[in-house]
C-alpha cells in the first residue's frame, strides 16, 4: 500500500490532537509492515480491533477538546466520527480468513485516506477556536 507521510501542514494547532494524528500515520505504516513480513502471525481481527480502539480513543480526546473550546459544530463532527467508527467495525465483522491480508490492506488504506481528508477538511475547522 502507499503510505501517506505526516506533514506539519496537517497540524490543527492543538498538541494532543496533532501528536495523535501523527502517531496514527506512523502506526498504519507499522501495522502494514508487520502484515507484510509475517502474514501467518497476523491476527487481522486483533489488528482491526487495535486500530478501532486507537481511533475511538482519539475521537473521544478530540471531542473533549471541542467541547472545552465550545466548537459550534461538535454534534455534526461527532456524527462523522461515529459513522467512520462503524465502518471499521463492519470490516471486522465481514472478515474471512482466506482474504485476511487483502482486507487488512484495504482497511488500512481506507483509514489512512479517510483520516487525511478528515483532518484537512473537518479537523482544520477547529483551528480558529483554539487559543
Ligand atoms: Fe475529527
Amino acid at each position: 500500500m502507499e503510505f501517506i507521510e505526516w506533514s506539519d501542514d496537517y497540524c490543527v494547532g492543538n498538541n494532543l490532537i496533532d501528536i495523535q494524528h501523527k502517531l496514527f500515520f506512523e502506526m498504519v505504516k507499522d501495522l502494514s509492515n508487520r502484515m507484510g513480513s509475517d502474514k501467518h502471525d497476523v491476527k487481522a481481527k486483533d489488528i482491526i480491533q487495535f486500530l478501532q480502539d486507537y481511533v475511538d480513543m482519539h475521537f473521544s480526546a478530540e471531542e473533549a477538546i471541542m467541547s472545552e473550546v465550545s466548537f459550534p459544530d461538535i454534534q455534526d463532527h461527532q456524527a462523522i466520527h461515529n459513522e467512520f467508527s462503524k465502518n471499521i467495525q463492519r470490516f471486522s465483522d465481514e472478515l474471512h480468513s482466506d482474504e485476511v491480508s487483502h482486507i487488512l490492506d484495504k482497511v488500512l488504506t481506507l483509514t489512512q485516506n479517510w483520516f487525511l481528508e478528515h483532518i484537512l477538511t473537518q479537523d482544520k475547522q477547529l483551528m480558529k477556536y483554539l487559543h
